[in-house]
């Protein structure tokens, strides 16, 4: 693949196929680089294993394969997550649904999360990490899926207030959460053929196969949303760039009216908050 073995060049041949910072993170797991390696032993040779590893990585990556399914690891919120062929890649699109729910929860509060869609968890997890006397549950109808959200509740220390269900959505939820997040399927299944090599060939086709017209997720789960949504609560979603209209109708026809959008650092709406002035279950 390459002549060259030094760390100038390899950090070159690796920035023509990365940015800069996964670059650097190749060279700090292969060959334990840090940034200021990268001035100090320019010159340096890399050894033959840590050589033919990189080799190997910038092959993979030429052929589509995502970083974070090479080194099963993606960071998300600050955070180390582990990831697999099961779950969706953690995107940094979806840190705004974390914005959009920490700019109201209260950290004093015990309060109850329920994620439904939780993949490798990590929306569950960075909330309960910043939310120190919430508790959660994470669901999903992946039985891998849960087996990594547990390994990662685990890996950032909130595994002890967190539960995990397999659950169509929230068929197998038996209560009321002051806070719903999801994320959930949203593309259409007709784009789903025209999507990135890095997205169709290794995000699992259940993370991202929202149905006829990408919103079928939304639609069960907004029929159920006051089921389990305790009076006064908050629900949270992610959705597709080009779908705030819709999903904003289709929240007003369930009744939750009032609606808080957030964009994302592309300036597309990315997430809604909706909440319902129907109260009618409040003691
Ligand atoms: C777009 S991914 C989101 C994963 C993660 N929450 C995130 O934000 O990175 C959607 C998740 O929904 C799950 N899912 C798909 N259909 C489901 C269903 N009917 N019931 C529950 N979960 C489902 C998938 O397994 C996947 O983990």
């Amino acid at each position: 693949m390459t002549e060259a073995n030094t760390v100038k060049d390899l950090y070159e041949t690796l920035k023509q196929h990365l940015s800069d910072n996964d670059a650097r993170y190749v060279l700090r797991k292969r060959a334990g680089l840090e940034y200021s390696d990268l001035i100090t032993k320019s010159d340096s040779h890399v050894d033959e294993t840590a050589l033919e590893a990189i080799e190997s990585d910038i092959e993979q990556v030429i052929d589509g394969k995502p970083l974070s399914k090479i080194y099963g690891e993606r960071e998300f919120w600050g955070l180390p997550f582990a990831v697999s062929e099961h779950t969706l890649d953690p995107r940094p699109d979806t840190e705004t649904l974390i914005e959009a729910v920490l700019k109201s929860a209260d950290r004093e509060k015990p309060l109850s999360i329920l994620d439904l869609g939780t993949g490798s968890g990590c929306i569950l997890i960075s909330l309960l990490h910043e939310l120190p006397n919430a508790r959660g549950v994470a669901a999903d109808i992946s039985e891998e899926a849960l087996a990594l959200a547990r390994e990662n509740a685990e890996k950032n220390g909130v595994f002890d207030r967190c539960e995990f269900i397999r659950s169509d959505w929230d068929e197998n939820v038996n209560q009321a959460f002051d806070i719903v997040v999801s994320n959930p399927p949203y593309i259409r299944t007709d784009v789903i053929p025209e999507l990135e090599d890095s997205v169709k060939k290794h995000d699992p086709i259940l993370a991202l196969d929202g149905g006829e017209d990408g919103l079928q997720a939304y639609k069960t789960i907004f029929s159920r949303l006051s089921k389990i949504l305790k009076p006064g609560g908050k629900a949270y979603f992610e959705i597709g760039y080009d779908q705030s209209e819709t999903v904003m109708r289709l929240s007003r026809e369930s009744r939750f009216s009032n609606i808080e959008s957030y964009a994302d650092f592309a300036g597309h709406i990315r997430v809604l908050e909706l909440w319902s002035d129907d109260r009618s279950g409040d003691k």
